[in-house]
């Protein structure tokens, strides 16, 4: 199964459900994936975001920061409108509480929301407040691995030896799910980087030639794991945190 739909060369967006099972109940999330090119998603800013975000948007001055945030709110009120069955996407505010974490305000609420940009992609996930869950996506650029792999620790290191696909991105995938759960504990990468070792990476399996999906584990936090996705043909990995003992099916 891909995680993406492409639609065409510069533009796609997908959104999926996910079954968080437990043995309690299964509860359900939503992910949407969005990639476009700046000037396309500009132009429609008006269906995409709340007034108060097209304030927040104008008072950006980087063009490549007013993408991200679009890219970043696009994805998540596609998400969103899907977890509330909401069709106008403005009608959906998401604030920025005080450490830059995502706030989701709309009268058919309460709910989440886990965001990340890289390069033309957002990715966000909209899920229920009693089951916490974080997303990252990080692009696959080749000249990064050097300085990534500064950051891992030796145990890291021995554990993408085991697997060729590990020995070539295990460093992106380390990186995103270490982003991943830092945006669950909303403290963002401000932490000691030992903090979010990894004790443990495995594939988990695979369903598609360019499509692998592995689980990682945290040596300080065992009451989470990481389910991270690799699609070389989109050149990215897409990592979520979720609780140990959730299983997850993207539908
Ligand atoms: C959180 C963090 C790891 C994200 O890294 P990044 O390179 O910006 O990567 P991503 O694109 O994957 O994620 C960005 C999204 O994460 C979310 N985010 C930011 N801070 C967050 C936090 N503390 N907790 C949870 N989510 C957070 C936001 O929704 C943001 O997108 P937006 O600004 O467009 O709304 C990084 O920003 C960080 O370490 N922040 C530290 C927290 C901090 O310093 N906050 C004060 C800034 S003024």
């Amino acid at each position: 199964m891909q995680i993406s739909d492409r639609v065409d060369q510069v533009s796609m967006t997908t959104v999926r459900s996910i079954d968080l099972v437990r043995e309690d109940k299964t509860r359900k999330a939503y992910f949407a994936m969005v990639k476009f090119p700046p000037q396309q998603l500009y132009d429609m800013r008006q269906d995409i975001l709340h007034k108060n975000e097209i304030e927040q948007l104008e008072d950006m001055s980087y063009r490549r920061r007013r993408h991200s945030f679009l890219l970043g709110r696009y994805a998540a009120k596609l998400a969103l409108a899907k977890y509330f069955g909401e069709s106008d996407l403005s009608s959906i505010e998401v604030k920025r509480g005080v450490f830059s974490q995502p706030i989701v305000c709309h009268f058919k609420g309460p709910a989440q929301i886990g965001i990340s940009h890289a390069d033309d992609h957002g990715a966000a996930v909209a899920f229920p407040e009693d089951h916490p869950m974080g997303i990252d996506i990080e692009t696959i650029d080749l000249d990064r691995i050097g300085a990534i792999n500064e950051w891992l620790s030796d145990t890291e290191q021995e554990s993408i030896q085991c697997n060729e696909t590990l020995k070539e991105l295990g460093a992106f995938m380390l990186w995103s799910s270490k982003e991943a759960i830092s945006k669950v504990l909303k403290t963002g990468l401000t932490t000691p980087f030992s903090v979010y070792e990894i004790s443990k990476i495995d594939l988990e399996s695979h369903s598609h030639e360019e499509q692998f999906r592995f689980v990682s584990h945290f040596k300080n936090f065992a009451q989470y794991k990481g389910i991270t996705y690799v699609n070389r043909a989109e050149q990215y990995v897409l990592s979520f945190v979720i609780p140990k003992r959730t299983a997850f099916v993207l539908s």
